[in-house]
């Protein structure tokens, strides 16, 4: 092989791009990853990193350009490190979404020619997201409210991201008025000090209700009053409230909350069900795609009236509400206190009985359900966190043997990790990515196993 020299230009021709929105080249047998380039290009680079068997190279120059390039609709595309593939034709990234899911079934997960659908994809996939995250703090001295960088926690300031709900720009500019005015500080991690860290909000795609939540370091946010009066001329603000979190951290939301507007909560609706959503419950961010998602659950679970289902990571009871219309009895699991509360009025509200929510974790509540108390489940729907699911959870399935697993991923390589434990019993029936997060690099996938007869 050639020798590399970093800081050298070379000529690359990309075969591939990665869930990062880098393009995937080779010189000679050495691997590049080249940010920003796309297959079937061929790009001028500066080999900026040289590792044994891979490098990163800069792009500098694109010399023969792929079909699928397009313009990126957003100004700070790049400068922010929210979207990676707002360069590649959108029906592309859904091609390269079922790559994503197919590649981590076989190298992870080891299944050879397996099936992945298509990814559904959405018809207008701009304004998607019902929540918001905007870090606060200064960039080139001045305040500023957005997104980080990619890999750093520098904000650019971002005041019409494309793929966020517009009434973000009107709360966002209250804020730097509200902060420039009684001279509250942002947040700064380096030295622990000032006051707000995040401003998250989240909007009610069918009632419109808009949540704005203010995350701070300490214990006081001054001038709330004002600051309510000014949100309040935002029409669809329903509920303001302060979040908690003083610890040196980059979770986002500390546990404590109070409000000091409205309900503290909004509702929403997702098909025919209502629910009740809290600053602190998980909440899927892609209200149209998630009907998607719920539906297709909904038609591999197979429900024909007399089964018991276990919904495991319930959150507010969003799916186990989806399969109780058509299951016996659902059993819900969910550790998030504030969720389960959620989800016990959620089906209060959407007056369904035959359901049960249990607060703790999967894997230590359902081994109780299903050893001690003989519940028997027909269908098991796991719907876990990026980390995937506990082994003891997986150990205890492997024993109990439910005929049908409905699991729904936000997480290609932990799918694919859960998946292989359980080969040897279960049979991979069908693999349906959903595109959640247009413009990104993550895939949500709902897979049908199905259990071997022996
Ligand atoms: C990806 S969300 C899915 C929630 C819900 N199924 C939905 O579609 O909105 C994962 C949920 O699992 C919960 N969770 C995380 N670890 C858990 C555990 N060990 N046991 C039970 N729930 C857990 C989180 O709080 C979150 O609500």
């Amino acid at each position: 092989m050639m020798e590399l020299i970093k800081n050298k230009e070379y000529l690359v021709r990309i075969f591939d791009v990665n869930e990062n929105g880098f393009g995937v080249g080779k010189i000679d047998d050495f691997i590049v990853f080249v940010d920003g380039a796309i297959y079937d290009e061929t790009v001028l680079i500066k080999l900026v990193k040289v590792k044994k068997s891979f490098g990163y190279g800069k792009l500098l120059k694109i010399v023969r350009t792929s079909p699928v390039r397009t313009e990126p609709v957003c100004d700070v595309f790049k400068r922010c490190g929210g979207c990676c593939f707002q360069h590649i034709d959108y029906s592309a990234q859904l091609k390269l979404k079922s790559k994503f899911v197919k590649d981590a079934l076989e190298r992870i997960g080891g299944f050879r020619d397996i099936q992945v659908l298509n990814t559904i994809g959405m018809e207008n996939p701009y304004n998607y997201r019902n929540k918001a995250q905007f870090p606060v703090g200064v960039f080139d001295g001045k305040l500023a409210f957005g997104f980080y960088q990619p890999r750093s926690h520098n904000i650019v300031n971002v005041s019409n991201c494309v793929i966020q709900n517009t009434v973000n720009e009107k709360i966002i500019s209250v804020f730097k008025d509200f902060m420039t005015r009684f001279n509250i500080k942002p947040y700064d991690e380096k030295n622990h000090s000032g006051i707000v860290r995040h401003i998250v909000t989240r909007v009610g795609s069918v009632t419109g209700e808009v949540m704005v939540c203010v995350v701070i370091n300490g214990k006081k946010l001054p001038h709330t009053d004002a600051l309510v009066e000014s949100l309040r001329e935002i029409s669809r603000i329903s509920t303001i409230v302060i979040n908690y979190n003083s610890v040196r951290t980059n979770a986002v939301l500390g546990s404590d909350i109070s409000i000091i507007y409205g309900k503290g909560f909004i509702y929403d609706y997702i098909g025919e069900f209502k629910f009740e959503i809290s600053p602190l419950s998980f909440f899927q961010v892609n209200s149209v795609q998630t009907c998607v998602l719920y539906q297709i659950a909904l038609d591999f679970a197979g429900l024909r009236g007399d089964e018991t289902v276990i919904d495991a990571y319930c959150g507010i009871g969003t799916i186990s509400l989806f399969l109780s219309k058509k299951a016996k009895f659902v059993f819900g699991v969910e550790i998030v206190p504030q969720a389960v509360e959620n989800a016990v009025k959620n089906a209060r509200i959407n007056n369904v009985s035959n359901i049960r929510f249990i607060l703790g974790k999967s894997e230590e509540v359902i081994p109780v359900l299903c050893e001690s108390q003989g519940v028997i489940p027909d269908v098991l729907v796991l719907d876990p966190p990026r980390k995937g699911c506990d082994i003891k959870l997986i150990e205890m399935i492997l024993e109990v043997l439910p005929p049908k697993i409905v699991y729904v991923s936000c997480n290609p390589s932990t799918l694919a990790r859960d998946l292989r434990l359980m080969s040897e019993n279960y049979n991979i029936s069908k693999v349906q990515p959903v595109d959640m997060f247009c413009f990104t690099g993550h895939v949500e996938t709902v897979v049908l196993l199905t259990k071997y007869r022996k």
